[in-house]
């Protein structure tokens, strides 16, 4: 359903003094991958391993230098006249400031509608819309006329789950969507995802550096160091995994101690890329 083909994303390095020519810092090198429908792929790395950056490259806010990516097929992107597309829609850490703070949460999912209405050339009820996204997000339909700051982060966070279902998507992306939230407060969203992930015949793709969450969500799981795909597994066997640096991060997880003591051998991990 999903296929990432030798994706590769560099930028141009800041503060440059040479006068010909520029030098770019390579972020993505050789991603590719395949998701299939109804899955959850967690990509996980550590923090400038380059998953937001592989984040936008899927979703289409970002042209890669050379690879492409394919929803049900067709690039990523790509218009086709008169043809309903598969969407992918998104949900970001930062739900304060992805939300208007002027908007209602009426007026934050109205946008996810209208954005439907206008792919699908159909015509909804809104208000009848909003009330079932509400209900599926597990709000209280007298929500709707909250401000963003009126809301806990849960429950904004929720509002942004509602925009994105609104969008009526094939996929729905979550970049490290539930991290700043409470652990508590993190079992129910990932409770509720799985819900509506079974309800919508949905396929998510999760992005974190918290193996816990990756375990109870995703069937999938990419291991992204400095750019590139260290290891793809099942997450029923994701205790074999074979490189150094998912070892150490599954190790990190059961054993704190293990990674304070030995830091990361960059020479071990270089050799076995
Ligand atoms: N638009 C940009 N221009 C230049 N450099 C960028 C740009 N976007 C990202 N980068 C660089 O790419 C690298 C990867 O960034 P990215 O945001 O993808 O990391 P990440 O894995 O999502 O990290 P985190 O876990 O902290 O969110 C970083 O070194 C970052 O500085
Ligand atoms: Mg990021």
């Amino acid at each position: 359903m999903i296929e990432a083909e030798h994706i590769y994303v560099s930028f141009k390095k800041e503060n440059q003094t040479k006068i010909f020519g520029v030098e770019r810092q390579q972020i993505l090198k050789d991603v590719s991958f395949v998701i299939k429908k109804g899955e959850c792929l967690g990509i996980l790395g550590e923090s400038g391993s380059g998953k937001s950056t592989l984040g936008r490259v899927i979703c289409g806010l970002l042209k890669p230098d050379k690879g492409k990516v394919f929803l049900n097929g067709e690039p990523i992107g790509s218009r086709k006249k008169g043809e309903k597309r598969a969407v992918i829609s998104v949900v970001f850490q930062d739900y304060t400031t992805s939300a208007n703070p002027r908007f209602t949460v009426r007026g934050l999912i109205s946008e996810g509608i209208r954005a439907r209405e206008r792919r699908e050339k159909i015509s909804l009820d809104r208000e009848k819309e909003i009330d079932e996204l509400l209900t599926l997000v597990g709000l209280s339909i007298s929500y709707k006329n909250r401000l963003p700051h009126e809301l806990s982060g849960g429950q904004l966070q929720r509002v942004c789950i509602a925009r994105a279902l609104a969008v009526n998507p094939a996929v729905i992306l979550f970049d490290e969507a539930i991290s700043s939230l409470d652990a508590h407060t993190q079992v129910q969203i990932m409770d509720l995802l799985k819900q509506i992930q079974e309800r919508k015949e949905l396929t998510y793709i999760f992005i974190t550096h918290d193996l816990t969450s990756v375990t109870y969500l995703c069937t999938q799981v990419l291991f992204l160091y400095q750019g590139e795909v260290a290891e793809i597994r099942s997450v029923k066997t994701m205790g074999d995994v074979t490189h150094p640096y998912a070892r150490k991060l599954l190790h990190a997880i059961f054993d704190v101690e293990a990674m304070r003591e030995e830091p990361i051998d960059e020479e071990e991990i270089l050799c076995a890329t």
